[in-house]
């Protein structure tokens, strides 16, 4: 059995997430779900990212203090993550006292070895806001590529890691004043000193992408430069180093930390056993995988890896890191102020989480970016789950319960039956190794795959005629059948958990959906609980007018400030 740490990026709590960022986080679910039941040992973190200035910027505009922000946000968001079935062994936040501490002994170990150097610089700074410009307080031109609202700490456009004095024409972010420059004092990490290591680790690191491999390895030949730690904010971790008294540490800096900071309370706090934690990060076959968008690259294959060469704690590095292109919403980029786009809370008034989670895996922007669109969604949620996957599900139920009063009837599996299964077999096999190489949309595609080969089975063998005729023929159509869909309840469970354990039930099946080693077996005996459709066919125009109703209604509001 193999340890696996799987996580997604955490999302700053500023806001509530939008289908976007249930790529991420969605995907790191599917994953750990389908090394579960591979039999793997699992442990599945991820966080809210309180700190920053995303989060002081969203607090200025709403008048509250931060912590008061995140507190409200941090409850909500982990909700409605629950509501979505995403299952997170730890879910926690980066003002957790585990955390807290974690990073603070951590960069003091760093410092002991030699790897943090403190140094006067000039730095932005906006007289009329009278405060330092760090990251998203400052916009300007991307000196590399020439984007005009590139932030103080990286480039959304082009991915490179900024500093704020790189910008050309800078503004102030809350104000839009042109900042001047004022000397301060700030620690900061010696990142060029690893230069040579990491560009070992990722090109010994087979399993990393194409584009976060080529990405990584440009951007340590263009030569890494140090990276600032601290910062003047008083919102954030307080940095530990002698004479810091004041300072924070850069958000992206600790918040990297929290992968492993969350397994150690995971272990501490939620299981009860503390040494599970470096059983875990400390041993060096244990994989661990982070599912990100792509603009996060930089920080888990050059700077999360350099930050654990540099504890000197032998740390697992990251064995992948596996990012997502972006998702448009109606051919256009998500958007807060314009309300463009669909953001969970409401897409959960409008469906249940299963629906969501089969489109959004459909068309997951693994190799380029994808595209939401209400057209699309209703013909895939129609044609394809509803009419393939409920369809088959429906039709060998209810026959079940019309004919043999919902007990499934005993019979050897004739030839034919017998091949069917071991199709659904070779198909299954075939779904691992598309998650195996995270070809999730491909994955999902050959579940659908698996019950269109059950409905032609059913068709072509008329149980309805034989059922009279020929009754063990009928018996056997009728028992390959309900294993295929017990099959199907078990691999679809990684992907739509609320249907595969409803569908489970139905079977009359205990416990849950379990590994995939017993997917095709078949129970002593099976007693049908009540039958219905598993899903329904749902129509666009009256989605969106609901969309619409509910943000008319207000009934989301007070959490969008
Ligand atoms: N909060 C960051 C974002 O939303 C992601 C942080 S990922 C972590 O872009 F590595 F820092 F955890
Ligand atoms: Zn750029």
């Amino acid at each position: 059995m193999g340890k696996w740490i799987v996580a997604s990026a955490w999302p700053y709590i500023n806001t509530v997430p939008h289908l976007g960022t249930l790529v991420q986080t969605l995907s790191a679910d599917v994953f750990a779900r389908f090394k579960r039941k591979q039999g793997e040992d699992v442990v599945m973190v991820s966080g809210s990212d309180e700190h920053g200035t995303p989060i002081e910027v969203e607090a200025i505009k709403r008048g509250v203090k931060p912590r008061e922000l995140t507190d409200k946000m941090h409850a909500y968001v982990s909700d409605l993550f629950k509501r979505f079935g995403l299952s997170y062994d730890n879910y926690t936040r980066t003002e957790s006292e585990t955390h807290v501490k974690f990073v603070q002994d951590f960069y003091m170990k760093v410092y002991e070895n030699g790897h943090v150097y403190e140094s006067e610089v000039e730095q932005l700074y906006c007289p009329k806001d009278q405060m330092f410009l760090p990251d998203r307080f400052v916009v300007g031109t991307c000196p590399y590529c020439g984007y005009e609202r590139a932030y103080g700490d990286q480039c959304e456009r082009c991915g490179r890691l900024l500093n704020p004095t790189d910008l050309i024409n800078p503004r102030c972010a809350i104000c839009g004043s042109t900042p001047v420059l004022k000397r301060t004092k700030h620690w900061f990490f010696d990142l060029p000193k690893f230069q040579r290591e990491l560009e070992e680790y990722i090109n010994g690191n087979e399993n990393l992408p194409e584009n976060a491999r080529n990405m990584s390895l440009s951007m340590i030949r263009e030569g890494l430069k140090p990276r600032s730690l601290t910062r003047d904010n008083k919102w954030g971790i307080p940095a530990p180093f002698p004479g810091a008294e004041g300072k924070t540490i850069y958000v992206w800096m600790e918040a990297v930390l929290g992968y492993v900071s969350a397994v150690k309370e995971y272990f501490e706090s939620i299981v009860g056993r503390p040494e599970g934690f470096e059983e875990f990060w400390k041993d060096p076959e244990t994989k661990s995988i982070y599912f990100i968008g792509k603009d996060n690259i930089p920080f888990h294959t050059i700077i999360f890896p350099a930050l654990l060469m540099a504890s000197g704690e032998g740390y697992v590095l990251p064995y992948n890191v596996s990012s997502t292109e972006f998702l448009m919403y109606e051919g256009d980029k998500f958007s807060k102020s314009r309300r463009w786009g669909i953001w969970l809370d409401e897409a959960l008034e409008l469906l249940p989480p299963d629906y969501w989670r089969f489109y959004m895996i459909y068309i997951r922007p693994e190799t380029k970016d994808a595209n939401f669109t209400w057209q699309d969604f209703e013909a895939k949620v129609n044609n394809e789950l509803n009419d393939i996957l409920g369809n088959l599900v429906h039709r060998v139920l209810s026959f079940i319960k019309s004919r043999y009063s919902g007990e499934l009837p005993k019979a050897e599996l004739d030839e034919e039956s017998a091949k069917m299964i071991e199709e659904a077999k070779s198909i299954a096999r075939r779904i691992e190794e598309d998650m195996e190489s995270f070809r999730f949309r491909d994955a999902l595609k050959k579940l659908l795959d698996m019950a269109r080969l059950g409905n032609r089975f059913f068709n072509e063998r008329e149980p309805w005629v034989d059922v009279k005729e020929n009754p063990e023929r009928a018996a056997s159509t009728i028992v390959a059948s309900f294993i295929l869909i017990k099959a199907l309840a078990v691999y679809m469970e990684v992907f739509m958990p609320f249907s595969a354990q409803e569908l489970w039930k139905m079977m009359g099946l205990p416990g849950s959906p379990g590994k995939f080693k017993e997917a095709f077996s078949l129970p002593e005996s099976v007693k049908l609980e009540e039958v219905k459709p598993l899903f329904r066919k749902v129509k666009a125009e009256e989605l969106i007018q609901r969309l619409k109703e509910i943000r008319e209604s207000g009934k989301l509001l007070s959490m969008r400030g």
